[in-house]
């Protein structure tokens, strides 16, 4: 698969070394049914098979929602057992944009609900604009949040959030969500963009190895412990003195001049 291979609701396109990937919906406000969770599961492991690519970003498309949640129209007339696979189908595709190894950064135009929500903490980091608006709804539909987003916004945010924001189901706006560190940065809407891209390319240039072991030792280390991580730190930070990129790196900074990561 490549950025021309086509979906029917995904917009894929790189820029240099960033692949964006954009939910596109706008009429839906960008939800979630089961086709699009296939197609971003299929543009992931696309992602994840190719070098060339080092960060994403994930977008929705317009200016009203990065993603308004899963899709009610579908969810309305589940079965247990098919709520059930579209709850797994959801959670595994998530679950393979955290544990990707490339810096994944989510936009957050308008709303993030629901599975939008659930889908932006799966990123790596999430730039909102100042219109935006968080949350897990899912109380108000009866049901719970089922794509990871109790637990991991109890990760991201703690315990009191987690369960204001679950119980309550009462959106939130950019401002409290940096303050509970649900995003990373806010930014101007008119400049989203503009600095969520900086930001992608700033991730792309760096150090494949080095990134891959960060996220991979904070991924471990806040599953399984401190020791788990501490050791897998260990081992990731000796890998990378085997990369010309360590070598480039190291040089760089003592003929001060900028380095050139080629990922080898
Ligand atoms: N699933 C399916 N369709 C959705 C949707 C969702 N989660 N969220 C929005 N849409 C659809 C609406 O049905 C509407 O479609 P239509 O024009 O064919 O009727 C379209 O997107 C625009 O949404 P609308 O509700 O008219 O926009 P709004 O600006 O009045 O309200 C929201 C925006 C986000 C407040 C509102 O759409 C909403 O509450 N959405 C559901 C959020 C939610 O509960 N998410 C969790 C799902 S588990």
């Amino acid at each position: 698969m490549t950025a021309s291979h086509t979906f029917q609701h995904l917009l894929i396109e790189d820029r240099d070394a960033v692949r964006v990937v954009t939910i596109n919906r706008p009429d839906k406000l960008n939800a979630l049914n089961f086709e699009v969770l296939t197609e971003l599961r299929d543009a992931f492991a696309a992602i994840a098979a190719d070098p060339a690519v080092r960060a994403v970003v994930l977008r929705g498309a317009g200016e009203k929602a990065f993603v308004a949640g899963a899709d009610i129209a579908e969810l309305v007339a589940l079965s247990p057992i098919q709520a059930r696979d579209f709850s797994q189908h959801g959670q595994r595709m998530m679950r393979s944009i955290e544990l990707l190894g490339k810096p994944v950064v989510a936009m957050i135009r308008g709303y993030a609900l629901g599975g939008g929500l659930e889908l932006a903490m799966s990123c790596h980091l999430r730039i909102a604009a100042d219109n935006a608006k968080v949350g897990q709804p899912e109380i108000n539909l009866g049901v719970l949040p089922g794509f990871g987003g109790t637990q991991r916004l109890l990760r991201l945010a703690g315990r009191g959030a987690t369960l204001e924001l679950c119980l309550t189901g009462t959106p939130i706006g950019a401002q409290r969500a940096y303050e509970l560190g649900i995003v990373n940065r806010i930014v101007p809407a008119e400049h989203l963009e503009e600095a969520t891209f900086a930001l992608a390319a700033q991730l792309a240039a760096a150090a494949p190895q080095a990134l891959r072991g960060i996220l991979d030792a904070v991924q471990i280390g806040g599953e399984c412990g401190i020791d788990a991580g501490l050791d897998y730190e260990t081992q990731a930070f000796a890998v990378c003195t085997s990369t010309n990129d360590m070598r480039e790196g190291t040089r760089a900074f003592l003929e001060r001049r900028k380095p050139v990561f080629t990922g080898a």
